[in-house]
């Protein structure tokens, strides 16, 4: 259903009215489209502290790279990038204020704040506290900047590692990402692609859940970046399932994934050299307080959500049905790390998906050259969400910093970033997609 609260605010008498109520005033984001695929404008490159990532082949390089012009001043910078890898103490703390306090209020719309920090294992009990309190100041500002603008936190210690990741949070494509923080480090091997934009060329993946809804988006945003998709849904959305991956160029795989032999099944179908990318996207509802939730509710959403993430997963690793280089998604939800009243069994299921990540991310991608990571998606408009009543999909909508619920492209967008070849730095990392929901911040 559309978001009519979010085109009547675009309009010059909805934006007088709201403003005089003192009601939510959300900006419509800036998105990929093949017309406007990239930012255009200058990104703003400020550090704090001595930064470990300068040098002749460091971030500056890679910056370069995205396409936007770099500069250490800019009047109106589409984006703003704040190395703070080199905050030890209190003092260069301090500088990560005076470089932003100075800048902030002149990000353009539906703009980026990427502060970029240290991994948190370090010894010295002063840098590890100055670390982290970056953490707080990236929520906090992604909290009040407005405007439609998104402040992430990236951890790192080689910029060419973070390269598709950079590229992804300095693009419309991360739109409703923020507030986030995404460590790089510890995974398996970066390979940049041929073309930055067709990096899944010659690569295969599978989704399922692909007949509608967030599915449907990431099997086409999968399509785009050139992978041969296989989309795979419950036997009775075949008709469905067959015009989406007829209209991508992929083939249909109906099957039902909780079948006890889903993995052999989607073993034989898959080419010789078997799956570069697997995204885990199928997933049920079956709300009900745990007081009126019979055992069928329970057990039908862990199977689907849960169960059937964990054997085909299995299945898939022990035959070696993921080339070396591959990319598990899962999808988790932030009802999984925030709880929601009705949905024990679906907070569990996707609880349980964060913990299959980080639990076998480090062994994947030592066994296998395989990464594992989630995307928790927040309030996204799809028929899942047009079945939640009126009030409750308002607060849904609106309890983000965003101001809006996200789009099913905006999911497919973080998934194709984590199932990027150069995104083998990624690792174990659960990525909300919420717009930074109050839920479970
Ligand atoms: N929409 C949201 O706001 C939201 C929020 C958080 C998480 N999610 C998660 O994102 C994923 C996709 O959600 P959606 O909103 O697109 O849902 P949807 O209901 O629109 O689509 C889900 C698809 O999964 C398929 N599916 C269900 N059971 C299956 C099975 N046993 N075997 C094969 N396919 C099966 C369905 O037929 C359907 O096509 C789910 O895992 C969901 O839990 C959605």
């Amino acid at each position: 259903m559309a978001d009519r609260y979010l085109s009547f605010t675009g309009t010059t008498p909805g934006r007088f009215l709201t403003r005089r109520l003192g009601l939510p005033q959300p900006t419509a984001l800036h998105r990929w489209s093949a017309e406007h695929p990239s930012f255009t404008g200058e990104l703003l490159h400020l550090s704090a502290g001595k930064s470990p990532l300068d040098g002749p082949d460091g971030l500056a390089a890679v910056l370069g790279r995205t396409g936007l012009a770099v500069r250490a001043r800019s009047e109106r910078p589409v984006a703003v990038v704040l190395d703070a890898t080199g905050v030890t103490d209190i003092d260069t703390l301090a500088e990560v204020h005076a470089a932003l306090h100075a800048v902030v209020r002149s990000v353009a719309r539906s703009g980026r704040v990427i502060v970029l920090g240290a991994p948190l294992d370090t010894a010295d009990h002063h840098q590890a506290a100055v670390q982290q309190a970056l953490e707080g100041f990236v929520r906090s500002l992604g909290k009040e900047i407005g405007r439609g603008i998104t402040v992430t936190l990236l951890r790192l210690t080689d910029a060419n590692a973070a390269e598709s990741t950079l590229r992804f949070l300095l693009s419309p494509k991360s739109a409703y990402v923020s507030g986030q923080v995404i460590g790089i480090g510890g995974g398996a091997e970066v390979t940049a692609p041929a073309d930055w934009a067709l990096p899944l060329a010659g690569r295969t993946a599978l989704v399922t859940g692909a007949a509608r809804g967030i599915g449907e988006a990431v099997a086409a945003t999968l399509a785009r970046d050139g992978a041969r998709v296989v989309c795979l849904d419950v036997p009775g959305a075949a008709v469905e399932l067959d015009s989406v991956a007829g209209r991508l160029g992929g083939t249909a795989l109906p099957l039902d994934i909780t079948a006890p032999d889903a993995g052999a099944r989607i073993l034989a179908a898959l080419p010789s050299e078997g799956l570069d990318v697997l995204v885990h996207n199928a997933g049920i509802t079956r709300d009900r307080r745990l007081v009126n939730m019979a055992a069928e509710r329970w057990s039908s959403v862990l199977d689907v959500n849960l169960a059937s993430v964990l054997r085909t997963t299995d299945a898939l690793l022990s035959a070696g049905g993921l080339a070396t280089g591959g990319r598990i998604v899962a999808t988790a939800s932030i009802a999984g790390l925030a709880g929601n009243a009705g949905q024990t069994n679906y907070a569990a299921s996707k609880a349980g998906v964060a913990g299959l990540v980080r639990a076998l991310a480090p062994n994947a991608a030592a066994e296998h050259g395989v990464t594992v990571n989630a995307v928790a998606p927040g309030f996204i408009e799809t028929k899942m969400t047009t079945a939640v009543p009126l009030f409750i999909r308002e607060a849904g909508r609106r309890m983000n910093s965003l101001g809006q619920g996200g789009l099913p492209v905006d999911v497919a967008e973080t998934t194709a970033w984590l199932a990027h070849p150069a995104s083998g730095g990624v690792n174990g990392q659960v990525v909300r997609v919420c717009g930074q929901s109050l839920l479970g911040a």
